[in-house]
């Protein structure tokens, strides 16, 4: 895909084949990369400027609202428009959408939609959209409009189907894994846990809903909309349009938080699409609160069984993180719940398996930091239970079983900082102060306790791509299908830019989330800082070797600084030195580091909180992270990652929680007023410390994931401070007052 947009022009390409231990971001002399400047695209926000998918304003439109089911399961048998045609505004009702993008994302069938298919898998799912003049018409058509069903058996109750459970195909890891003997090993070990912990469904609950706005040029389709990775989107929504991916422009220069939501198009996308098709006319589609939650993706609910087994040191000798989930039927995505158990301690004998009950729920998919934000609740509360069942510190039971190699695969961490930030954090958060023994520490009403758990995520890189130009004025721009999902994209690129090129970051213009600009992975599984920074800095790599060749000397006598070029005793205006100006464009790819070496950003969570002992109510007091990922590109952005990540955090520990309706599948708690998730009163002082670390395996910029790593293990660190607050353990999550009292 790339040969074909840059078969020409200047590129510099990288395979991650082989560590890279130089990077021009040591040698360079600015002193931008790493800072903490404020985001760039902070003024645009603050100032109501940054136009978001539903903002453009573009002549003509028509307002689509769509329409979910009403059944859990079953078919429709007919739509009867006839009477909302009729209301003054409304311009049409699309009622062929039953073949709606089911799975995209996950690899799942897109299909156009066709004529006459009408099965309903899930309540909610979308099977009409309504256009009108106005929003507000549309929406009471929406409301009117009259659907009759045939309705059909559903399995809707995750206890009930367990008996249904199958195995899933391998994705990201295997779906069965297994080495050694753990039923041997549980039986010979002097100290073993055994226990089943269990987390509910949850949604991503971004701020800004989905959104889609479609706008057909002939046969050219533009999109603006709000995703996550607009490159692969455009492929996925030209696949279900049945056109081709060269006649799909997306634009998502702005997106309220996705966290996984907007990895892969939502119905509102392809809805708008064909009705505006249809119509003739540009449509936008928004989607309501409640079908966010009903009809975009949900974290799938857990059942985890695990088992470990020590000796009398404390070191494991077998691990068993046995999980069973939940999907559609037919859907082979499942959340991977034991990715971090692969890597994360010692043990020789080892059981990870993933089984999966089908249902008729919402699609499951990735929610933030999938597999590690709640199979780390599993591994690090089992944890707790270990050591106290030892007489270990949890810190030093966590030291005792860090390990220098993977433990399942015969080569070594490409960097790990695990028991230092453990190590870092107790100094820092004040651990000495814990009494090991639960429920010892009172004032008045409250039970205070402390927890700690791991941190780990995964590391990845994703083919990515972006252009760099530097004009006559001696500004730049930088440009790529990059998105900033409010994580400080904009911010840490043009940092990157600046810091190589010695342009002021504010001489910096950016292009993100635009496929018109050069193909990017976006935005996710914390790969874009990194994917998108290394092209960034291919390019800007690039166009100072061209700049060195401009000024007659080695690229190693090269200094770029404050807009000018300075080697072999001259100095001269970047912009006087490119003439018309100078593009390169840079593109990563992964290559064999990945499989040569096990990648992961690493950590460790504490928190304290208190426990009413007459109401069961849980505060937190105070919590505190410290993270080794790599290079910090931007201290702040890096450490508002961390923040928002603790916080989902207290959220999974404590209060969010999906319930369906068990007769229908219906979504019983499908707004922000009753699904929970932390609000500020809930979210106490949160400090954040970064280890100083370079990872020359991972990529050219030396950074790692971060996004994904504040949320991995922030739940258990909550959930094991309430049980030494309060001795309760509660192995059901969210942990409420009435799993307390
Ligand atoms: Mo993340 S769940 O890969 O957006």
């Amino acid at each position: 895909m790339l040969d074909a947009i840059f078969g020409q022009g200047d590129r510099n390409s990288l395979t991650m084949d082989k560590p890279h231990p130089d990077s021009l971001l040591d040698t360079s002399v600015q002193g931008v990369i790493s800072r903490p400047l404020d985001r760039v695209d902070g003024p645009f926000k603050v100032s109501g400027t940054a136009t978001y998918a539903a903002e453009y304003q573009i002549d003509n439109l028509a307002h689509g609202v769509l329409v979910g089911a009403k059944i859990g399961h079953g078919t429709v048998t007919a739509i009867d428009a006839s009477a909302v045609k009729a209301m003054p505004g409304v311009i049409d009702v699309i009622t062929d959408y039953d073949t709606f993008i089911r799975n995209p994302q996950q690899g799942g069938e897109t299909t156009a939609p066709t004529q006459g298919v009408k099965e309903v898998g899930y309540f909610g799912q979308i099977v009409a959209i309504v256009l009108a003049e106005s929003f507000e018409v549309a929406r009471d058509a929406a409301q009117r409009l009259h659907i009759e069903y045939d309705y059909a058996a559903g399995a809707y109750d995750f206890d009930a189907n367990r008996d249904q459970s199958e195995t899933p195909p391998a994705s990201q890891i295997p779906a069965h894994y297994t080495q050694g003997n753990v039923d041997k090993a549980m039986t010979q070990a002097p100290v073993t846990v055994e226990a089943t912990y269990v987390t509910p469904s949850q949604n991503s609950a971004a701020m800004e809903p989905h959104a889609s706005i479609a706008v057909w040029n002939d046969d050219a389709l533009t999109l603006y909309g709000s995703y996550q990775m607009p490159t692969s989107d455009a492929q996925q929504l030209a696949k279900s349009l049945g056109i081709s991916e060269k006649k799909v422009r997306i634009i998502a220069r702005y997106i309220g938080g996705g966290f996984g939501s907007k990895l892969g198009i939502a119905p509102e996308s392809v809805a708008a699409a064909i009705a505006a098709k249809r119509l003739g006319r540009p449509v936008k589609a928004v989607m309501a609160r409640t079908q966010v939650f009903d009809a975009t993706v949900r974290r799938s609910n857990t059942e985890q069984r695990l088992r470990l087994a020590a000796g009398k040191d404390g070191k494991l000798t077998a691990i068993g993180h046995d999980s069973l989930t939940s999907n559609l039927p037919g859907e082979d995505y499942f959340e991977p719940v034991g990715i971090g158990t692969h890597f994360l301690y010692r043990g020789e004998n080892r059981s990870i398996t993933h089984d999966m009950v089908p249902l008729n729920l919402l699609l499951s998919g990735s929610m933030r930091a999938p597999g590690e934000a709640v199979g780390m609740i599993g591994l690090e509360c089992a944890m707790d239970e270990l050591a106290e069942k030892l007489g270990f510190d949890p810190i030093d039971l966590r030291k005792a079983n860090d390990i220098d190699a993977d433990p399942e695969k015969d080569i070594p961490f490409s960097s790990r900082q695990l028991s230092r930030a453990l190590q870092v954090g107790a100094e820092k958060f004040g651990w000495d102060q814990r009494n090991p023994r639960p429920a010892q520490r009172r004032e008045g009403e409250w039970l205070i306790g402390m927890g700690v758990a791991s941190a780990a995520r995964s590391n990845m890189l994703q083919q990515s791509s972006a252009k760099v130009e530097i004009h006559a004025d001696g500004s730049a721009t930088v440009s790529s299908a990059m998105t900033d999902i409010g994580t400080g994209s904009y911010t840490i690129l043009a940092q990157i830019a600046g810091e190589i090129l010695g342009i002021p970051v504010e001489k910096i213009r950016m292009s993100l989330g635009d496929t018109n600009d050069p193909p990017a992975a976006g935005s996710g599984g914390s790969w874009g800082a990194t994917s998108a920074g290394s092209a960034v800095y291919l390019a800007c790599e690039l166009l100072r070797d061209k700049l060195a060749k401009a000024m007659d000397v080695d690229p190693g006598e090269l200094t770029l600084k404050d807009g000018q070029a300075i080697g072999a005793n001259r100095s001269v205006p970047l912009g006087e030195l490119v003439g018309q100006g100078m593009e390169a464009t840079g593109e990563i790819k992964p290559g064999k580091m990945e499989k040569a070496m096990t990648q992961a950003s690493y950590g460790a969570h504490f928190a304290e909180v208190a426990v009413n002992a007459v109401t069961g109510e849980v505060r937190v007091r105070r919590m505190l992270g410290v993270f080794a990922a790599g290079r910090v590109l931007n201290a702040k952005t890096a450490r508002s990652q961390c923040l928002g990540g603790m916080t989902f955090g207290i959220g999974a520990a404590l209060t969010e929680d999906l319930i369906h309706d068990q007769r229908n599948g219906k979504l019983v708690n499908r707004d922000l007023a009753e699904y929970h998730v932390p609000v500020n009163a809930d979210v106490p002082q949160l400090e954040v410390h970064f280890l100083d670390e370079r990872d020359i395996y991972a990529n050219p910029i030396h950074a790692k994931g971060i996004g994904e790593l504040g949320i991995s293990g922030a739940a258990p660190a909550v959930a094991n401070a309430v049980y030494n607050a309060c001795g309760v353990r509660v192995r059901e999550f969210p942990i409420t007052c009435d799993k307390l009292l």
